[in-house]
């Protein structure tokens, strides 16, 4: 098939590659002047999937409308910050029999809305409804390097959830389909706000035992909200749940852990996020939690520790002592 990828940060670009496997043509698009350059001369994104080779077969451009030409299948992977100004920069490109796979993670900040919301409100219902939603345990530079992992492809149309399927599968990623895309979608979005916590913890000089509390703990609340929203339960156990959490909240590959880790060490938001130098999705993450915590009448506590810390400069080590000290509960 003919694959355009929207984004050539690290997911877009290793995306592009495990679409070459299988795919003839991927057309990669990036608006950075740099990246461009660096995949067209030197066939490498250096500063996003280091040392790993472009294939042949993925073609850089920095015009839109050039990577839609001809596309089949389109892969979005741009942060949740910028989703809706690239949804709304694509849709007068977006011919109605592309199948369109959302591969970026996280909640809108000032909204709390999920990727799957964005898409409807600028593309459509009907759009939201055929597109695919992915999400899962995926460090990008892992799969750069050619590591195998697994992955989750939810969507109302499950006609278009095997079609991704058999664009993105082979012995590097193997891909599984379900329908359950609120699950996905908020089970992949908030356990970046546990990997920040998690980052924190071990920044901290915690160990083993605060970490598997906080991520049991963690997916818990993740779980009771998702379930009030309409999602399956089960889902929070699988690929995209707890699959994520495990990857995310231990790997020091995972940007919110090491934005944990940062704040730990005492440093602001501002310059932990300076200091990684790429998106921490668990931040506005955990801006919009808050959001559907006010709407769904729950609490979260980890969350809002962690909101606490993020936003309100709270000390972390008091953010342990009440979420410690805490009312005595049932589990
Ligand atoms: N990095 C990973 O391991 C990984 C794995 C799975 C999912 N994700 C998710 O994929 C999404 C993208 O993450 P990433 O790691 O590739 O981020 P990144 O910081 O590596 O790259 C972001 C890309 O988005 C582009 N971009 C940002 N704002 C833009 C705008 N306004 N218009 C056009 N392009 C814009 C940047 O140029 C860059 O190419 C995030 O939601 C992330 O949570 C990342």
């Amino acid at each position: 098939m003919n694959i355009c990828v929207l984004g050539a940060g690290s997911w877009g670009t290793a995306l592009g590659m495990l679409a070459s496997i299988n795919n003839e043509h991927v057309s990669l698009w990036t608006n950075e002047e740099s990246v461009y350059k660096d995949i067209s001369e030197n066939r490498l994104n250096s500063y996003y999937t280091k040392e790993c080779p472009i294939p042949d077969n993925i073609f850089v451009t920095l015009d839109i409308k050039e990577a839609l030409e001809g596309a089949e299948f389109v892969i979005m992977a741009i942060p949740s910050h910028a989703v809706r100004e690239v949804y709304s920069i694509l849709k007068p490109y977006l011919d109605s029999g592309v199948v369109l796979l959302n591969a970026g993670k996280g909640l809108e900040a000032d909204t709390g809305l999920r990727n799957s919301q964005i898409v409807a409100e600028v593309l459509g219902k009907e759009r939201a409804d055929k597109t695919v939603f992915l999400s899962g345990p995926n460090l990008a530079l892992e799969f750069a390097r050619k590591k195998p992992g697994c992955t989750l492809l939810a969507s109302h149309a499950p006609e278009n959830a095997k079609l991704a399927q058999r664009v993105l599968s082979s012995e590097i990623l193997r891909c599984y389909t379900a329908t359950d895309v609120i699950g996905m979608e908020l089970g992949g979005s908030l356990k970046n706000v546990m990997a920040i916590a998690s980052g924190i913890s071990s920044g901290l000089g915690f160990g083993d035992n605060a970490t598997s509390a906080l991520l049991t703990r963690g997916l818990k609340e993740i779980t009771s909200l998702g379930v009030l929203m309409g999602a399956k339960r089960e889902t929070f156990y699988g690929l995209s749940g707890l699959g994520d959490m495990i990857t995310t909240a231990t790997s020091e590959l995972s940007r919110n852990y090491r934005c944990g880790l940062r704040l730990a060490e005492g440093k602001s938001l501002d310059e932990a996020l300076k200091s990684l130098g790429q998106v921490a999705e668990g931040v506005p993450s955990c801006k919009a939690a808050m959001i559907l915590c006010e709407k769904y009448g729950i609490d979260m506590p980890i969350t809002r520790e962690v909101y606490k810390i993020l936003f309100e400069g709270k000390d972390p080590k008091l953010a342990v002592k009440d979420l410690m000290l805490r009312d005595y509960k049932e589990e």
